[in-house]
């Protein structure tokens, strides 16, 4: 039975999963208090089809149990996070955002059809379901997704400066577990939405500026599923302030 004393040297705790790394292998355990073995397995599945559709992810080494934890090992990626990068560097913020949305925009080019990702439209609407909303909002919501359109882009879905690191010159992309086929729009407002939910309104009218002129994309349509994606984070979010910019985004009205 493997322990978290054969995973070498922990070196990040969250409330609910640590990350150790040993013999160039990075090991994440997920609290089996927060995580079903499918959440997990689903992680790891993800990563590894991103990786056979050569993307830059890190190759998934081993799924296996900890005790009563499921853990996924990994590949390390010797180097700095983009996040790291922006905070020692912050008068290069803007050639760091012009990274990030190149790599974004490389793997929403590529198309997927493949079953093996869930539909974003599905995710979206079953995390609206889930939302804790009031049966008209969700109602609202629903059917403004239901307008939008389908397409079968590979989104990441979470593609912000904390999941991607550089060794070198070469970017890896991590955390794989909300990657879906559809529209890259959407994906772009949830990487506008993390910015600022992390209070960085700078960075996030930057990012978006640039992804738009780089995709040849109107801000306005970005924006338009900005309601949407902000109440796919009620699910997970629970500090008051952050809670507070979703509702904001959510009740307002597009016409
Ligand atoms: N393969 C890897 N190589 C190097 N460092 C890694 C690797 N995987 C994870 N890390 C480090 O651990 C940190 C957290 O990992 P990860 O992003 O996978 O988990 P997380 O952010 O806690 O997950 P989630 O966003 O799903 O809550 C990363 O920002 C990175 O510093
Ligand atoms: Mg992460």
């Amino acid at each position: 039975m493997v322990t978290e004393k054969d995973l070498g040297q922990l070196v990040l705790t969250r409330h609910n999963k640590k990350i150790y790394s040993k013999d160039g292998i990075i090991t994440k355990v997920f609290d089996s208090k927060f995580y079903q073995a499918s959440d997990v397995l689903k992680e790891a599945m993800n990563q590894e089809y991103a990786v056979e559709s050569s993307l830059p992810a890190p190759h998934v080494d081993s799924v296996f149990m900890v005790g009563k934890n499921w853990a996924i090992s990994s590949d390390e990626i010797k180097g700095k996070t983009l996040a790291k990068m922006m905070e020692e560097d912050p008068a290069n913020k803007k050639k760091y955002i012009d990274k990030l949305v190149q790599i974004q925009i490389s793997i929403l080019s590529h198309l997927s059809d493949n079953l093996k990702l869930p539909k974003l439209k599905d995710k979206l609407n079953n995390y609206i379901t889930d939302s804790g909303l009031d049966a008209t909002t969700r109602y609202d919501l629903h059917v403004r997704l239901e307008k939008m359109p389908n397409h079968y882009k590979f989104c990441h879905g979470d593609l912000t400066p904390q999941n991607i690191i550089f060794e070198g010159d070469k970017a890896y992309v991590l955390d794989w577990a909300h990657a879906t086929r559809g529209n890259a729009s959407a994906d772009a407002a949830m990487t506008y939405l993390m910015f600022t939910l992390e209070g960085d309104d700078k960075g996030a009218s930057m990012y978006l500026k640039d992804f738009c002129k780089k995709s040849d994309t109107r801000p306005e349509y970005v924006q338009s599923w900005i309601s949407v994606v902000s109440a796919t984070k009620l699910c997970t979010i629970s500090d008051p302030k952050q809670r507070e910019l979703l509702m904001r985004n959510i009740n307002v009205v597009e016409y």
